[in-house]
């Protein structure tokens, strides 16, 4: 049956206090088994009482706070790369022992086994390149999501983490948190029926994502500052000249680095969904877009778009739509919703034939059951049995996995097709009110050549993966 959720009625909520129910899911993570998964048997073998040693690539920003969870965890920080002295110059400074590099080539060449694992912050369209690099020498990974910039990069990588048997992990830290095992097991346990819908969104960084006030400045020359290897911080794709619009952290905008809120956001919001109902790879695509002409500005991304995925049923559950909604266009107001329920800027909703769950951004935070007589059938006392283990976070899961010989939680054969599907969308919405047919096993468009065009497209001369 299929229904359709923004205007369906739903029971009225009746009056238990939310507020004290989400104290309760994201205090106290208990600390329980890990989770199971692939024993890992490649390279880089370390006992469980040895430290890690590890390097930061790109540490900057995010990848320096993802260096310091990681010596958090009592992990030794032995090396660090950055293109950019200077915006890295922070992060350098905290580690004095560690060694310092500009290009991660001669870091892998000059440390050898020095190094057991890597820690990637670079910008998106980096991450492949400098994985597998690390991967080839056996090293594990924590790479920042999204895991690629172009489809092609996906499936290199999961094949490559298979092949080399080291520790993966995508740095969508909420996998790792309590309430996004919440959202599993009430769904598992029936709370909402079948799961036929979801609307997800984020309404962040607008001005980021859509830079097309920036479009005409381009042609401008600025010099590339002193401390920057920019030819490095391009790698891989096509050269153009330094612009302050793209360098640092603006890239997300601009569709040779980035691939907009859709690629920064999918990650994180859409996690709990693809966890929850092991969504893999969507048939169908179709992007609507605001006030963008794909052709004149397809640099940069445009202020909203809303991108429908059409998922096909899968071991005894039925299809399930995902619709994602971004920059000015929102998750419109579902039709069950009581008087206290909020659409989330930066979340989902996931609609079942008894009910929904609403959640916000990174693990689910702040997920609940509405009508809320739900929350009194499925929470507290009356929670289903806990089937996953609570643990401590996203970094202490890859560590313990690296140290215990198991794989990480949010591995490239999970992140691997969760990055793919929000790459599908960027490339969605490069063709608006197209639906462009997804056949995965071939890893093509089948209606749409100049689409597959961006499913692998050619790397600059010089650089291969
Ligand atoms: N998990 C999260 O919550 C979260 C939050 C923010 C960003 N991110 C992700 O982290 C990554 C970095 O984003 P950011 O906002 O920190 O970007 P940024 O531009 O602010 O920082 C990137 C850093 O990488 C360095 N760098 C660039 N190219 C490099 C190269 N080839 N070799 C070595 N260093 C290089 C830059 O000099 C800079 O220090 C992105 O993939 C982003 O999606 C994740």
């Amino acid at each position: 049956m299929n229904h359709d959720p923004l205007s369906s009625s739903a029971t009225k909520a009746t009056g238990m206090n939310r507020r004290t129910f989400l104290r309760g899911t994201t205090a106290g993570l208990a600390l329980f088994n890990i989770l199971p998964g692939t024993i890992v048997q490649g390279a880089g073998r370390i006992s469980a009482n040895d430290k890690v040693n590890v390097a930061g690539i790109g540490v900057g920003s995010q990848g320096g706070g993802d260096i310091g969870a990681v010596a958090g965890e009592g992990q030794n920080i032995v090396a660090l790369c950055d293109v950019d002295d200077n915006y890295a110059a922070k992060t350098f400074q905290k580690y004095p022992d560690a060694k310092k590099f500009k290009d991660f080539r001669v870091m892998f060449d000059q440390m050898g086994k020095g190094i057991d694992a890597v820690v990637i912050g670079t910008p998106d369209h980096t991450h492949a390149l400098i994985a597998m690099e690390a991967m080839r020498r056996g090293k594990h990974v924590y790479c920042e999501k999204p895991l690629a910039h172009d489809i092609r990069e996906v499936r290199t990588l999961m094949a490559a983490a298979r092949k080399h048997k080291v520790v993966t992990q995508l740095g969508n830290q909420g996998h790792s948190s309590g309430s996004i095992r919440q959202l599993c097991e009430w769904v598992w346990a029936g709370a909402i029926g079948p799961v036929h819908t979801v609307h997800a969104s984020c309404d962040a960084f607008k001005e980021v994502y859509c830079q097309l006030s920036k479009l005409d400045k381009l042609g401008a020359h600025y010099d590339v500052p002193q401390g920057l290897d920019y030819d490095l911080w391009v790698g891989p794709v096509p050269f153009r000249p330094y612009t302050p619009f793209w360098v640092p952290w603006n890239w997300r905008g601009w569709m040779p680095f980035g691939s907009g809120t859709i690629g920064d956001w999918f990650c994180h919001v859409m996690d709990p969904s693809f966890w929850a109902l092991d969504l893999d790879a969507p048939t169908s695509v179709r992007a609507e877009v605001t006030d963008y002409d794909p052709v004149k500005q397809g640099l940069t991304y445009p202020p909203g778009s809303k991108v429908t995925f059409e998922f096909p049923a899968k071991n005894g559950r039925g299809p399930v739509k995902v619709v994602w909604h971004d920059g000015n266009t929102t998750i419109p107001r579902p039709a069950g919703f009581s008087a206290d329920d909020k659409v989330q800027g930066t979340g989902a909703v996931l609609f079942g034939a008894k009910g929904m769950i609403v959640h916000g951004s990174h693990g689910a935070g702040g997920c609940y059951l509405t009508p809320e007589t739900l929350m009194d059938q499925h929470s507290g006392k009356n929670a289903p049995p806990q089937k996953l283990p609570r643990i401590k976070g996203h970094a202490w899961d890859w560590i313990d996995a690296i140290r215990t010989g198991r794989q990480a939680g949010s591995h490239f054969g999970y992140g691997g097709p969760l990055t793919q599907t929000a790459l599908i969308g960027a490339i969605a919405i490069r063709f608006p009110n197209e639906t462009l047919l997804w056949d995965d096993h071939k890893m093509k468009f089948t209606n749409n050549n100049a689409a597959n065009a961006l499913v692998a497209p050619p790397y600059r001369k010089g650089w291969k993966i």
